[in-house]
Parts: C-alpha cells; structure tokens; sequence
C-alpha cells in the first residue's frame, strides 16, 4: 500500500474509498451479495480440491467419492463443506434477488445490473443441478433423469434431451457433460459475470440507499471511510460464515446413496429441492404449462422487470423496502393469502377426482392444461385488482403484491413437494411420508 492510500490497490477497484454511512446499516443489504460471493469462493476451493480425487467415469465416479470419504484426511469434510456451501447459495442468491426486487434496486442505473444478476441466478441453479449428478448414487441419478425427462414437454426439446442423455437415458456422456460445465463451463461464466456484476455497482456508486436520492446537492450524506469500516465488517462477516460452514461440515455429512442403478427407480423419485416447485406444478398442470409456460413466462418477468415504467413510482422510494409502511403491511396480507390459498388449491387437487372423469372426451391440453391455468391466472388477477382497489395501490404496490402473492405459492409448492410427497407422490403428512 503506498504512502497516504486508505486500502489497497485492487480493493479500490472493488471499493470506493468512502461509502454512505447509510449504506453499512445491515437492513440495507443484509449482506446477502457479499455472502453469496464468499460462498462462490468457498465453492471454487472446495471442488479444487476434490478434483485431485474425483474420476467422472460412471465405473469410478461413486467409488472415488467414497475414496474421498475413507482414504484422504478431510476429504469427507471437504465434500460436505462444497456440498452446504452450493444449497446455501441457492437460499443466499434467492434471498439476495428478493432485497435487490424490494428494495427497488433493479431500477434506474442498475438495470443492467439485475439483468446480469438474473444471468447469475441461471448459473447458480444450473451449477447446483450440474453438480448434483457427478456423486453417481442412486438420488443422484434419478432425480437429474427426471428434469432432463422434463425436456421431453418443451418445444424443441427432445433435441435438447438428446445432447444429454443417449438410448439408455442418463450415461456417461451426461456424466462427462455435467462434470465439464460444473468444472469449467459454469464457474466461467460465472466469474465472467460477478466481474461485471461488481463493475456495475461500483459505477452505480454503491448499494441504492433510502433517502440519499432525497438529499439537495448542498446537502451532503455523512460518508466514512471503506477502509476500515466496510472492510472490517466483511472480514467478520466472511470469517463466521466460513467456521458455520466448517462446523455444520464437521456434524454432518453430505448425503450419499447407493450407487446408481438405471433399473432400480426409487419412490418417489425427486427432483432437487431448488426444482421441486416445478415438479409439484407438473401433479397439477399439463406437463407444457408445468415446465415449459410457467417457466418461460416467469423468466421473460424477470428480465422484463426493470424497464417497467410504474405510474407515481419515483426515486423518493429507491431503498425503501417494500416501497411503503403500507406497501409493507399488504405484502404480510399477501403472505397469509398466499398460504392459505395455495396449501387449499394443493388439497383440493389431490380430492377432487381428475377433470378428465367428468369432462371425458375434452383434450388433456385442455381440462389439465389451459381450463386450469386460465383459472389460475384469473385468481392472481382477480386478487391483483381487488387489493389495488380495497387498499388504493400505487401500480408498483399493487405489482409487488402479486409478486409475493406468486413467490410465497411458489415456496408452498417447493415445501409441499420436499416434504409432503410420499410414495406414488400422493400427500404424506408427518409420519406417514416414510
Ligand atoms: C452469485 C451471485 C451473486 C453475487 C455474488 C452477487 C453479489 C452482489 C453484491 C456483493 C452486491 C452489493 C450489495 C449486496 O451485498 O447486496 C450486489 C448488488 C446487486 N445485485 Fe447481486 N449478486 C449475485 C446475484 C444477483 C442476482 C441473482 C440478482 C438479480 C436478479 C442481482 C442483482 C443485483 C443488483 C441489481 C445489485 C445492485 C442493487 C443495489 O444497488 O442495491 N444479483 N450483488
């Protein structure tokens, strides 16, 4: 460090040299970024490692991971610490996306920057997925078979099910394909990504903040220096949630099955949990809705989302969370109506016999396709427009309410599918989901 510079060089291309005392207040961020990018480090050194043992042939694959286990001090450790650290950055960058969305960060100059983000969030799910297949145990193995089966309802998609799986479904080469782009396909893009991603908020100058859009250009917001103040807290930040990470790793260990049997399917057979809200939609819609419409609707919303000019929407709300204290109050209605109305449409489905019985001769497309979600969609918009007009929404509040009217049923459906699917996938409750 040269003489008269508050931080090092390469922190200041990261870092400006002072930042909004605002903006250290963990509300602002809950520092959900800077955790998911200790994660994505944790990551990269954690799968480093484990290179040096781990053989992506489906004759060795499952036997070097239990090498790993039984010949190599830590080895277990090592794998369990990539295993927590790759399902907490799915919740981190989730819950990270969620305050950028809240906070109205996506808004303005840091357009570009969700965009990128919502780039980030394809990777971090596709790294998972990638990654959950190279153990080659039996959970592995039909779980990733059942998404990549799931390619068969897109348009187009029996060609993209093909560049994966050959006449005996998922093979060595889907083994040697995933181990590539979760080696190195993935992780580069991703750095591609985070350089540009942090780029963005450097321009940006920093975080959005609440009320410093408000200050006059007399006024000036009280400032501190990153170093140490911003710093300090990302090293504390970083060194407990490296030792969670390490003591959760120490307790408990990443799951391994049996080895991957292409004849033995287990029941039920689960996706990962980051996809089972798909798979739990695929029990209720026709399989086009359930992973293809659904799906591609939800991106086109997220990568639509910042240039969405909301009426009465102006920069006095950047950083404020949910907008408003009002916007607050009806996002906690839309949370309760959310999880009543969802946990009733699940229940409901699985009583009430199937359309088909009393609507036989009507297409499949039809009575389990577009009938139920034209209804669906009528609901979120039934309730969009009764809120906005029994609260007087703002357009952006009423928006905001229906995204976590949607996002809560989403989770609704997420749990129900992890936990509450038995055998043949029917509704277990507690004991009886074996
Ligand atoms: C590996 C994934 C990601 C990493 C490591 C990451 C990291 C970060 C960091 C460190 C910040 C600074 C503030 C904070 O800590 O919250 C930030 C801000 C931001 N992130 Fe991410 N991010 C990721 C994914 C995403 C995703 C999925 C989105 C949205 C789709 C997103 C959108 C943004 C935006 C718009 C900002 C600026 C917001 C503001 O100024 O308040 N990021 N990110």
């Amino acid at each position: 460090m040269k003489k008269g510079r508050t931080s090092p060089g390469f922190i200041r291309h990261i870092h400006p040299v002072s930042i909004p005392l605002k903006a250290l207040e963990l509300k602002s961020t809950w520092a959900l970024g800077g955790i998911s990018l200790i994660l994505v480090m944790l990551l990269m050194g954690s799968g480093a490692l484990m290179l040096f043992v781990y053989r992506p042939f489906p004759a060795y694959a499952y036997a070097s991971v239990l090498e790993l286990k039984n010949q190599y001090s830590f080895g277990q450790m090592i794998r369990n610490m990539h295993y927590f650290a790759a399902n907490l950055l799915v919740v981190t960058v989730f819950a990270h996306m969620l305050r950028v969305f809240f906070t109205g960060g996506y808004q303005g100059q840091r357009r570009l920057n969700w965009i990128v983000g919502v780039y980030l969030f394809c990777c971090v799910l596709l790294s998972c997925f990638t990654g959950y297949l190279l153990p080659w145990d039996q959970t592995a193995y039909w779980a990733v078979t059942i998404c990549i089966n799931m390619f068969g309802y897109i348009p187009g998609g029996d060609i993209l099910k093909g560049l994966f799986v050959n006449s005996h479904g998922v093979s060595e080469k889907t083994l040697q394909l995933f181990f590539t782009l979760h080696t190195t396909g993935i992780p580069s893009l991703m750095i591609l990504f985070m350089g540009i991603h942090f780029w963005k908020i450097r321009k940006a100058k920093g975080v959005v903040t609440s009320g410093l859009n408000l200050l006059t250009e007399a006024e000036k917001p009280v400032m501190v220096k990153t170093n140490p103040h911003l710093l300090l807290r990302e090293a504390v930040a970083t060194l407990i949630l490296v030792a969670f990470i390490m003591v959760l790793s120490f307790f408990f260990d990443a799951p391994l099955g049996d080895m991957a049997n292409a004849g033995l399917s287990p029941n039920p057979a689960k996706a990962p949990w980051y996809f089972s809200g798909f798979q739990e939609l695929l029990l209720h819609f026709h399989p086009f809705f359930a992973v293809f419409l659904i799906p591609f609707m939800l991106l086109c919303t997220l990568f639509y989302l910042p240039f969405i000019r909301f009426k009465h929407r102006d920069i006095q709300d950047e950083g404020v969370w949910f907008i408003s204290s009002r916007g607050k109050k009806i996002a906690v209605a839309a949370v309760l109506f959310a999880m009543i109305l969802a946990s009733a449409f699940i229940l409901v489905d699985e009583i009430v016999p199937d359309v088909q019985t009393w609507l036989p001769g009507v297409p499949v497309i039809l009575s389990e396709g577009v009938i139920p979600f034209g209804l669906a969609a009528l609901l979120v918009l039934l309730f969009h427009f009764w809120m906005k007009k029994q609260f007087r929404l703002s357009d952006a509040e009423a928006f905001q309410t229906s995204a976590v009217f949607l996002i809560i049923t989403f989770m609704i459906f997420t749990l129900t599918c992890v936990w509450f699917r038995g055998e043949g996938m029917k509704l277990c409750f507690l004991g009886g989901c074996g």
